[in-house]
C-alpha cells in the first residue's frame, strides 16, 4: 500500500460530502493514494517480492507472470512485462488482464489453467491499481470509494491443497453503468469525461448484489459443498453493503469475513489479493481452511476462486 492516507474528512473539504455519509452506505474511513512517482509497475513489484519472499521462491521458477491491472503504466508493454524486468526475470511470459475489479479472481482462474495443464509450474498473479490516477476528484459519487495498491500471490503445482475451482463470467451489456474511457482512443463525443471513472452507483449495486448470490451457489454446488463448509469468505472490497448481503448468503458470520475496505476503500484487482495476504499474515486464515474469493467489477464481470489454503 502507498504510506499516503486520505481520509473522509480530508474528502469532505473537497467535494460536498461527509465523513458520516461516506462511513455509513460505503463502510470506507480511508483509503491510500499513490504519489506522483508511484506507479503499478512498482506497487507491483513491491507485492510481487513479498510474495516471492512468502513462497521461498527461486524468481527464476517462475514461468508465468500475470497482472490484473485497470491503470497500467502504459498502454504497452504490458505492467506484467515491466514488472518482469524489475523482478531480473529473462526467461518467462508475461502479460496483462483487464477485467476491472475482477481481475485478479480472472488472473487466478488463468494461472490455475496453465497450471492444471502443465504448461506452467509457478505462477506470479498480481493485482496493482493506481485508481487515484483515473478517479474524477470533483465527482463526489464516485472520489469517495476508491484507493491505490497492490497484492500478489505465488501459485505452484500441487496435489494437496490450492484452487479447488473458479468461475468467471462477463456481460458487456452493462457497459454504461461503469465505465472509464481512455483518453488516448476517444474521439468525439467519446472525449467527454474520457479518463475518469463514470458509474450508475446505486444500479450497479443491484446487480452486484444478486450476482454475487448467484456466484455463491454456482461455486459451492461445482464443489458438492455447503455453505457450512466454507471457513472464510475474502470478498473484493467495494461497499460494506455488498459484503454483508453475501455474507448472509452464505450464513456466514461476518466474524469469518475479510474486511479491509475501512482503511483500503475499493482498490479495484487488487483488493481480494490484498484481503487474502492480509488474514494469511494475521493468522487468521489456516493451513487447510476452505476460503471463498469473490469479485465483481466494471464490464460487467465477475467470479470467484474456491480455495483450500
Ligand atoms: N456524499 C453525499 N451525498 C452523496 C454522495 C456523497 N459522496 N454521493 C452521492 N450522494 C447523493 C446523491 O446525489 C443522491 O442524492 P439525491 O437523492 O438528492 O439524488 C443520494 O446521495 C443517493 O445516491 P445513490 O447513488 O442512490 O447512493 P447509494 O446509496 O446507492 O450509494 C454508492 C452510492 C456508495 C456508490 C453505492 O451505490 C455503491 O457502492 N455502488 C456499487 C459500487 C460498486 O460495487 N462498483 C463495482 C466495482 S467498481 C469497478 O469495477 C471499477
Amino acid at each position: 500500500m502507498p504510506e499516503k492516507v486520505l481520509t473522509n474528512e480530508q474528502i469532505s473539504r473537497m467535494v460536498d460530502t461527509s465523513d458520516s455519509w461516506i462511513f455509513d452506505r460505503t463502510g470506507i474511513k480511508s483509503r491510500r493514494i499513490a504519489s506522483d512517482d508511484e506507479t503499478a509497475s512498482g506497487m507491483a513489484e513491491i507485492a510481487a517480492r513479498q510474495a516471492i519472499e512468502a513462497a521461498a521462491c527461486n524468481p527464476e521458477d517462475i514461468d508465468l507472470i500475470i497482472v490484473a491491472t485497470g491503470t497500467p503504466d502504459r498502454v504497452y508493454p504490458s505492467t506484467g512485462c515491466l514488472l518482469q524486468q524489475r523482478l531480473g526475470i529473462k526467461n518467462c511470459v508475461a502479460f496483462d488482464i483487464q477485467a476491472a475489479c475482477s481481475g485478479s479472481i480472472f488472473a487466478l482462474s488463468i494461472a490455475d489453467q496453465y497450471i492444471k495443464s502443465g504448461a506452467a509450474k509457478k505462477v506470479l498473479v498480481v493485482g496493482s491499481e493506481i485508481c487515484s490516477r483515473i478517479v474524477d476528484w470533483a465527482d463526489r459519487s464516485t472520489c469517495i470509494l476508491f484507493g491505490d495498491g497492490a497484492g500478489a500471490v505465488l501459485l505452484g503445482a500441487s496435489s494437496e491443497t490450492g484452487i479447488l475451482s473458479t468461475h468467471i463470467h462477463s456481460d458487456g451489456e452493462y457497459e454504461d453503468l461503469l465505465y472509464c474511457p481512455n483518453p488516448q482512443a476517444a474521439s468525439g463525443t467519446n472525449r467527454q469525461g474520457a479518463g475518469y471513472i463514470a458509474m450508475r452507483g446505486n444500479e450497479v449495486f443491484k446487480v452486484a448484489v444478486n450476482t454475487l448470490g448467484r456466484i455463491v451457489d454456482e461455486t459451492l454446488d461445482a464443489n458438492s459443498m455447503d455453505k457450512s463448509d466454507i471457513d472464510w469468505l475474502v470478498p473484493h472490497q467495494a461497499n460494506i453493503r455488498i459484503i454483508v448481503a453475501t455474507a448472509k448468503k452464505l450464513k456466514m458470520s461476518m466474524d469469518h469475513v475479510v474486511v479491509t475496505l475501512e482503511t483500503q476503500g475499493n482498490t479495484s484487482s487488487a483488493s481480494v489479493l490484498l484481503a487474502f495476504n492480509e488474514a494469511v499474515r494475521d493468522g487468521r486464515i489456516q493451513r487447510g481452511q476452505v476460503v471463498l474469493l469473490e469479485a465483481f467489477g466494471a464490464g460487467f464481470t465477475w467470479g470467484s476462486a474456491l480455495i483450500k489454503y
